[in-house]
């Protein structure tokens, strides 16, 4: 056998493509998230959950280079995160924020078109995942149903190439029917790009059955963390979490 036969062990889907250690971060020098830990591999899905005020977009923008860390650090593809969103962004380090950042007045097809890079994925590629907007590229963007809104709001995202995709609440607005078309398509496209998402959802039930892990943040900080089928298994744990309940009782904040 030669050298070049010998197969190789793939370094890169056994390390977490977003590593968050011991984060800090606020504003105007007051944290807002204090102490956490999260990881999240290649293809996997990790969800962000915990009531309004706990920190998730937050920890989302932090994890784009969007607020100045107060300690602890943030790795993305193996290197430290850099300052610059633009730059993650360049890297693969994408955000799909709480507000879509779909522009309403252009149309599907020129939203797209601004999204997309020259070396990334093409349009026609992108619109696999998503048909029906495939037969709306010439309608204006603010024609469109939320749902669809965030369709396009991914599609564009997935322009960028992302490697590390973070979104926030994917399902804001959105009815139950519409999210459980969404969210599915979200694990498929995780699946598809090896692509690792940090998914901010607070339709709980849904978020853990396409995640393969989760944390629920309260107060800032981590309340409860785990695999996804175990969080499954343990609602009541989820709830306490939500509550900042966990601890005493269950035996501290972390299942695994
Ligand atoms: N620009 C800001 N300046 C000061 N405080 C802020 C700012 N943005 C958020 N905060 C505070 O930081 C804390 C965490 O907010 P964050 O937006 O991260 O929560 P969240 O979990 O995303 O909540 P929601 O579910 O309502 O979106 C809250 O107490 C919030 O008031
Ligand atoms: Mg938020």
């Amino acid at each position: 056998m030669t050298g070049s036969a010998i197969a190789e062990v793939p370094v890169a889907e056994t390390n977490p493509a977003l590593r968050i250690d011991g984060l800090t971060v606020g504003y105007g020098g007051v944290p807002a998230v204090r102490e956490l830990d999260a990881q999240v591999r290649p293809g996997e899905i990790l969800a962000l959950l915990g009531p309004n005020g706990a920190g998730k977009t937050t920890t989302l923008l932090a994890s784009v280079g969007a607020l100045p860390v107060l300690s602890g650090t943030i790795t993305a593809l193996g290197e430290p995160l850099d300052r610059r969103v633009e730059r993650n962004a360049r890297r693969g380090v994408v955000l799909v924020p709480d507000s879509r950042g779909v522009f309403h007045r252009l149309s599907v097809d020129d939203n797209l078109r601004l999204a997309r890079r020259k070396h990334g994925p093409s349009i026609a590629d992108v619109l696999d995942y998503f048909p029906k907007l495939g037969s709306m590229r010439s309608r204006r963007c603010g024609t469109l149903s939320g749902g669809e809104q965030q369709m396009l709001a991914l599609a564009k995202a997935l322009l960028c190439a992302p490697k590390i995709l973070l979104i926030d609440e994917l399902s804001l607005g959105l009815s139950p029917i519409a999210v459980e078309d969404l969210l599915p398509r979200l694990r498929v496209i995780a699946d598809d790009q090896h692509m690792a998402v940090v998914l901010v959802e607070q339709h709980i039930e849904l978020a853990l059955s396409i995640a393969d892990s989760a944390v629920v943040l309260h107060h800032g900080r981590a309340a409860l963390s785990g695999a996804a089928t175990e969080l499954r298994d343990r609602r009541d744990m989820v709830e306490a979490a939500y509550f900042g309940n966990v601890g005493e009782s269950a035996g501290g904040p972390a299942m695994t």
